[in-house]
């Protein structure tokens, strides 16, 4: 190779297989290579190619950044390169290969590759076999360890400079039960036109991700479909955008039938201009981060038949909407009190629903637990019957995409008398939730309504604070979780709907308790009306 690479003063290079066949051989020119298309690394995420590019250097230049990147983005085994001496012998030898994750390694060593020099050929010390191998078995024990939890494993990467934006990102990211294998951020706020972010990100990142075992790449703002496509082909790595990562966990968390059909919609109508011809039968979006289904999966289908189900769908929710409309008319017509309890996610929505009904709505500490209006009836003491309802949590600069698909649920906020605005007490960041918050009641028309402010978790902030916070929001301080300020919650709801209705005389025996009953017909079980 040396000779020839002389005689005709560009440089060479072999792709060899693991076995030592040659499967190119590569003419550049005096100081670069233009690798042949290798094909895309599909499913193999992770993974080596099995292939080692060995080629000339004229002047024996260190490995260039060009070489390194091939290194990474084709997922080389190794580069090696050897110097051409002017009679056209080899000397200098230079490789690189993806360096272990190992702790030993020193930390101030950031770099990721390997390099090993030698003086020429003859006096090169590597075992190409050993160091594979011991780089693929770190591999595996990555990818052994995520298959045990079931988890995929991806890599968060922060386009925008907002440290809280991210933040929450990674909220969402554990929220749809998916490993956080690393995270990168973009330094500048510039977006790559094509492929998100730069190149010597894209390299970062792909190097990351095999030394992490992720296949996930997920992004924190909305990608255009190009982008997205442009990124995976570039990296081999799944892209997931904002809005797919919000719905992947909208549709883990769906539960009635009105929901799962609303997120299976807005999934199908987000990925439908995301579909390459490539992709026909789907199966890079079927399962996974943003190939699940709420309801029956059907992402396993071609584009014609996506169109089918969206007219489908659309159908169902016209109807289910219908008989909404006709359950609501009724409650209106028994003047049944509709009391909404909104706030921003995990403020705390379904506990005071359970506390003020002791019905147990599912209550965790994960963004989203609850996605439908759940309701429940409870006897209040002047109103009697009222019917409190749970919504799906807000959450700052929702997708627009999204907000439209949960209209409809949202909608029926309008129908209530009076809305419950949860939030925080103990959030440092509770202004700017509350902002967030009235910032989609505005876009739902519904600044206008009735609202209380309900400061739960008052058990984790000083009473001082508390009392401040009650003032400035004119809001009631409760803790939803220790069930302490529920009467007095009660009370002022009671007088936000109708102060001049007298107490029912039971109310006198349930208020002396701090405890809320649910309505005697109700008794043996907590009666969902949505
Ligand atoms: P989404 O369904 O995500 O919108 O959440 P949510 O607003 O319904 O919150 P949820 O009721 O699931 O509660 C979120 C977390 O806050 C849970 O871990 C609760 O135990 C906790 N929590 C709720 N109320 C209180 C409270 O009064 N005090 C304290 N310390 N923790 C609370």
């Amino acid at each position: 190779m040396t000779e020839i690479s002389r005689r005709i003063s560009r440089q060479v290079g072999v792709l060899l297989e693991r076995g030592g066949t040659v499967r190119n051989v590569v003419v550049g020119d005096a100081s670069r290579l233009d690798l042949p298309d290798v094909g895309r690394l599909r499913g193999g995420v992770g993974k080596f190619r099995g292939l080692r590019l060995v080629h000339t250097h004229l002047r024996g230049e260190p490995l260039s950044a060009d070489d390194l990147n091939d290194l990474a983005l084709l997922r080389l085994d190794l580069v090696a390169m050897v110097e051409v001496l002017a009679d056209g012998l080899p000397g200098r030898m230079e490789l690189a290969h993806l360096a272990p994750t190992v702790e030993e390694e020193a930390p101030a060593s950031k770099d990721p590759f390997r390099r090993i020099e030698a003086p020429d050929v003859h006096r090169l010390d590597f075992d190409f076999r050993a160091t594979m191998e011991a780089l693929e078995d770190e591999m595996r024990r990555l990818t052994r360890v995520s298959s045990r939890t079931g988890q995929e494993r991806a890599l968060v990467i922060g386009v925008t400079q907002d440290e809280e934006h991210f933040q929450e990102t990674l909220e969402l990211v554990r929220a749809a039960d998916v490993a956080i294998a690393g995270t990168a951020r973009q330094k500048r706020s510039k977006i790559h036109p094509r492929t998100v972010v730069g190149r010597g990100k894209l390299q970062e990142l792909v190097l990351e991700s095999m030394r992490q075992g992720a296949e996930v790449a997920i992004f924190d703002i909305d990608l255009k479909p190009a982008q997205a496509r442009a990124f995976e082909d570039a990296t081999g790595l799944k892209a997931i955008d904002r809005t797919q990562l919000i719905l992947d966990v909208f549709a883990q968390r769906a539960r009635s039938r009105d929901g799962k059909l609303q997120v299976e919609l807005a999934q199908l109508k987000y990925s439908l201009p995301r579909l390459t011809r490539k992709d026909a039968g789907l199966s890079r979006l079927a399962g996974g981060i943003g190939g699940r289904g709420p309801g029956e999966t059907v992402l396993e289908i071609g584009r014609r038949r996506i169109r089918d189900r969206i007219r489908a769908l659309e159908k169902q929710i016209e109807r289910l909407s219908r008989e909404r409309d006709v359950r609501r008319r009724r409650r209106r017509q028994e003047r049944i009190p509709v009391l909404s309890i909104i706030g921003y996610t995990n403020a705390g929505k379904s506990t005071l629903l359970n506390a003020m009904t002791k019905s147990r709505v599912e209550a965790a500490d994960r963004l989203f637990m609850t996605l439908d209006p759940t309701s429940r009836r409870l006897r209040f003491p002047r109103e009697g019957e009222v019917v409190l309802t749970d919504t799906v949590g807000f959450i700052s600069d929702l997708p627009k995409d999204l907000v439209t698909a949960f209209r409809a649920t949202l909608e029926e906020l309008a129908e209530g008398d009076l809305l419950l605005h949860v939030v925080d007490a103990s959030d440092p960041r509770l202004e700017d939730k509350i902002k967030a918050v009235e910032k989609i009641l505005e876009d739902l028309d519904l600044l206008g309504m009735e609202r209380l402010i309900v400061l739960n978790k008052s058990d984790l902030v000083e009473d001082d604070r508390s009392a401040e916070l009650v003032r400035h929001y004119r809001g009631v301080a409760v803790s939803a979780l220790k069930r302490q300020g529920l009467r007095q919650l009660i009370t002022t709801c009671e007088e936000r709907l109708r102060p001049d209705r007298p107490m029912m005389p039971e109310w006198d025996r349930w208020a002396s308790g701090s405890e809320v009953r649910e309505s005697s017909d109700d008794s043996r079980a907590p009666r969902t009306l949505s």
